[in-house]
């Protein structure tokens, strides 16, 4: 299955953590500009990012309680109803109800704000039958990257990394020596198998099988010879025809020193991953950016 984008599916939008109580946040969806931001007793709402009465941008207010008060004339907006509850300029008029913001549905599953902008959204992501214990799944980090999410998407089924605890993976200039993919109706399969720029002989073979989940999800089960096992994950969100949002989570047990390190590990390999995506024509046997 090719990645079919399209506004029935739930994208993962935020990440939780970057949106502490009373924060509002915003960025685009589908060429949208859309608000996210918590109450103080930490409920999530997603709103369009504009005031309906002059047309200010909502992200620019501030949270009181359960409102969100708009930068501009201080109108309130509550949280619950998305409906104007208060006109400084006239306090004793109750808010008309022509004035309502936009909202969008949205929850938080595995440490990031999913959001559709249509009523009717496909059933929730779920992650179980990934194979994948929920508390056993990490958020990495979001990067953005300047290309199409089509064409991310399908380049990220068959991505190359160096699972975290590989004993390569620290320093060493590794190259790709081989790397055959083999697209199937949901995903594609593939090897890679590297050898170490320092210990000619030594070779590593990384086994990948990629799943195209919900449309905008990509699991990527590995295993390689090492004994390492698990899966990296990308939440894809199309910010527009030219941009895309790629969520990096990761599964695995780990100690909390070891966690940081893994977070850390994924974090610079998805750097990697978008300079080797926006700069694809560069790339030659001899130079892999991806790890
Ligand atoms: S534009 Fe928001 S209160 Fe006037």
């Amino acid at each position: 299955m090719s990645i079919n984008f399209n506004k029935y599916h739930w994208f993962a939008f935020y990440a939780s953590q970057q949106i502490m109580p009373a924060e509002i946040r915003a960025r685009s969806m589908w060429n949208t500009d859309i608000a996210v931001w918590r109450e103080e007793n930490g409920s999530i709402h997603a709103w369009k990012n504009r005031c309906p009465h002059r047309g200010m941008r909502l992200s620019y207010g501030f949270i009181r309680g359960s409102q969100l008060v708009c930068l501009y004339h201080g109108w309130n907006y509550e949280g619950a109803t998305a409906q104007c509850s208060y006109i400084p300029a006239q306090p004793n008029l109750k808010g008309p109800k022509t004035a309502c913001v936009r909202d969008f549905a949205c929850f938080e599953k595995h440490g990031l704000v999913w959001i559709s902008t249509v009523a009717e959204a496909e059933k929730e992501p779920d992650f179980s039958d990934f194979g994948e214990a929920e508390q056993t799944i990490h958020f990495c980090r979001s990067i953005f990257v300047n290309e199409s999410p089509g064409l991310v998407g399908e380049i990220l089924k068959t991505s190359i990394f160096i699972p975290y605890g590989n004993d390569l993976a620290d320093g060493a200039k590794l190259k790709i020596e081989t790397s055959q993919a083999e697209h199937h109706q949901t995903g594609a399969n593939y090897q890679a198998i590297w050898q170490s720029g320092r210990d000619k002989k030594k070779k590593t073979e990384l086994t990948c099988q990629t799943e195209v989940r919900n449309n905008a999800i990509l699991v990527n089960h590995y295993k390689d010879d090492q004994g390492n096992e698990g899966s990296l994950i990308f939440a894809l969100l199309p910010i527009d025809d030219k941009k895309t949002g790629v969520h990096v989570l990761f599964s695995g047990d780990f100690s909390s020193q070891s966690l940081t390190s893994a977070k850390r590990h994924y974090a610079k390999w998805a750097k990697r991953m978008r300079w080797s995506i926006e700069n694809r024509n560069l790339q030659t046997d001899s130079f892999n950016p991806w790890i």
